[in-house]
């Protein structure tokens, strides 16, 4: 048997609403929308888990969002996922969604992001997890096209506080989305960006240096330069790492070599979140116990992860402060000094 391992309360600052929806709740939805799925069950699903890349695991993420049809199915599916989230031990998460891929589908703009505000709004209470939204743009995608939703979450008042830049990586640099992250940027909004997941330490710098980003998504392979390395840690950049996504989009072969050990000897700003938590075999807690498991990770570096993630966080200060001391109070009480 396992010892349990103790956990700090963290921040969740990497997670694709869409990537919680589990096995189970796609069936459900797809009964509730008289959708037909190409699956017999949510175990046959499952077994299409085994993914070769990041195109592999998006082709069944797209696919699978055939059953959010309602607000009602996009509010069901973030209660869920606050509710696992908060046993996980998440005080905060800033969620990303994928608007272009429902608007593709024929799903207006409001179904999604008003099913899943209305769920947001009261999430401290509910859940005792405090929220915000992030519009996440596909990279495959033209820029003509995110430049008009922007428009359009803007024009409908969206409880957006950032936009992000997400889907297939290589061949579709940031550089490719200047436009679009300035104009976000005069509207107020905050910029993350995903870079060096699978692509190239080029990727990060133009996130950084064209797109002017608050944080980078990923951002393993920032390690393969020390220009870069050195760069990040000078500004202490955020990097949301997702170490079970890593492994299994096969950007890192196993978790024992992972470079999470490196980065945070580098003295990177590095936080861990679930990215994709139903595909990739667990939520924010999972990561983190396998993080201990392969990595051996003590209460030290996992208070010092779950500090940057608060730090990281875009909360306002009288909520970070709230949070900062919670992870203070549990280091007190794990940390043998
Ligand atoms: N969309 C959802 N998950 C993603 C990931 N890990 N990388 C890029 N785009 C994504
Ligand atoms: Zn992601």
């Amino acid at each position: 048997m396992t010892t349990p391992v103790l956990l700090p309360p963290t921040a969740e600052l990497h997670l694709h609403i869409e990537g919680t929806l589990e096995p189970d709740l796609v069936f459900r939805l797809a009964a509730r929308n008289g959708i037909d799925l190409p699956y017999a069950s949510p175990a046959e699903l499952l077994e299409r888990y085994t993914f070769a890349d990041l195109q592999s695991f998006l082709d069944l993420y797209y696919a699978n969002m055939a059953v959010l049809q309602t607000a009602e199915d996009f509010a069901d599916m973030t209660r869920a996922y606050l509710a696992r989230a908060a046993a996980a031990g998440v005080r905060h998460a800033e969620i990303m969604v994928d608007p272009q891929a429902h608007l593709a589908r024929g799903i207006p703009l409001a179904t999604c992001i008003d099913g899943i505000a209305s769920v947001l709004r009261t999430s401290e209470a509910d859940y005792g997890v405090s929220t915000s939204l992030i519009a996440a743009f596909l990279r495959d995608r033209p820029q003509e096209e995110a430049l008009q939703v922007l428009d359009d979450l803007l024009s409908m008042d969206a409880p957006i506080i950032g936009i992000g830049l997400d889907s297939a990586e290589v061949g579709n640099p940031p550089s490719g989305f200047v436009a679009l992250f300035a104009r976000a940027r005069a509207a107020g909004l905050r910029c993350v960006a995903h870079a060096c997941e699978e692509g190239p330490p080029s990727y990060a710098w133009e996130a950084l240096d064209l797109l002017h980003v608050d944080r980078i998504d990923h951002g393993i392979r920032c390690m393969e330069d020390d220009a870069l390395v050195a760069r990040l840690v000078r500004d202490q950049v955020p990097m949301t790492i997702c170490p079970l996504s890593n492994v299994r989009l096969r950007a890192v072969d196993t978790l024992a070599e992972h470079p999470l050990p490196q980065m945070l000897d580098a003295g990177l700003n590095v936080t861990i979140s679930s990215d994709d938590p139903a595909y990739f075999g667990g939520y924010v807690d999972d990561n983190l116990r396998a993080l201990v498991a392969s990595l051996g990770l003590t209460a030290d570096d996992l208070a010092r992860l779950a500090t940057n993630s608060v730090r990281s966080s875009f909360l306002t200060d009288d909520r970070r402060q709230v949070l900062l001391a919670e992870v203070e109070r549990w280091r007190d009480g794990t940390v043998e000094e």
